[in-house]
């Protein structure tokens, strides 16, 4: 039942915008079962808004400065998403806390670049996870899909992938290696989640 319907995702971004175009690729595929309708950014001026404008996206720029609090910031994103009609919500490099509203809270999904609960929590983003996670000398590391609640990376997880580290590795030849399995864990992660969503 909950797979036939045409799911709605509001994507919130900070940077890149990688996983937004992704998603967008594979719903426009008819492969993803579901529509992206909504993108937030909280900066202005990123790549992912022009790949939000390539995909014909609404998009919309809501920056925390200037907001008293978490609360207020996540009450003016969620106006938006409810406007939209989105049913989930995925944060795809989003990097502000969010506060999540009753009738969002269990549909916010989370992609974090290593296997949780490993490297994961405050001040762990981007490159630093994959630097902590070279210094540690892991032999594997990974990306984790995950539902959000009010602490950093720490809900149910619903896929993890890993891939090897590999003697050599810089920061950045992990990060390229881990994001392949970041563009198969997330749309699987979303399928998984839905599957289960009555
Ligand atoms: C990804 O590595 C994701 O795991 C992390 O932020 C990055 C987002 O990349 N949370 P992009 O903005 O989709 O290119």
């Amino acid at each position: 039942m909950s797979l036939q319907r045409d799911h709605k995702i509001a994507v919130l971004v900070s940077g890149t915008g990688r996983h937004l175009e992704n998603l967008c690729r594979l719903a426009a595929d008819g492969t993803l079962g579901g529509t992206v309708t909504l993108c937030i950014s909280s900066r202005p001026g990123v790549l992912a808004l022009e790949r939000a404008a390539s995909a014909a996206i609404p998009a919309v720029v809501l920056q925390k400065e200037g907001v008293e609090s978490d609360r207020a910031y996540g009450v003016r994103l969620f106006e938006e998403i409810r406007r939209s009609g989105a049913d989930t919500v995925v944060l795809a490099g989003f990097l502000r806390k969010l506060w999540i509203p009753d009738d969002y809270r269990g549909r916010v999904i989370n992609i974090h670049p290593s296997l949780l609960p490993a490297f994961g929590g405050k001040g762990f983003y981007g490159h630093r996870v994959h630097s902590a996670v070279l210094e540690r000398g892991c032999q594997v590391s990974g990306c984790t899909v995950h539902l959000v609640d009010d602490v950093y990376d720490n809900g149910p997880i619903l896929v993890q992938r890993w891939c090897p580290v590999e003697p050599g590795d810089s920061a950045d030849t992990l990060a390229a290696r881990v994001f392949e399995e970041e563009l198969r864990a997330l749309p699987e992660g979303l399928r998984r989640f839905w599957a289960h969503d009555s």
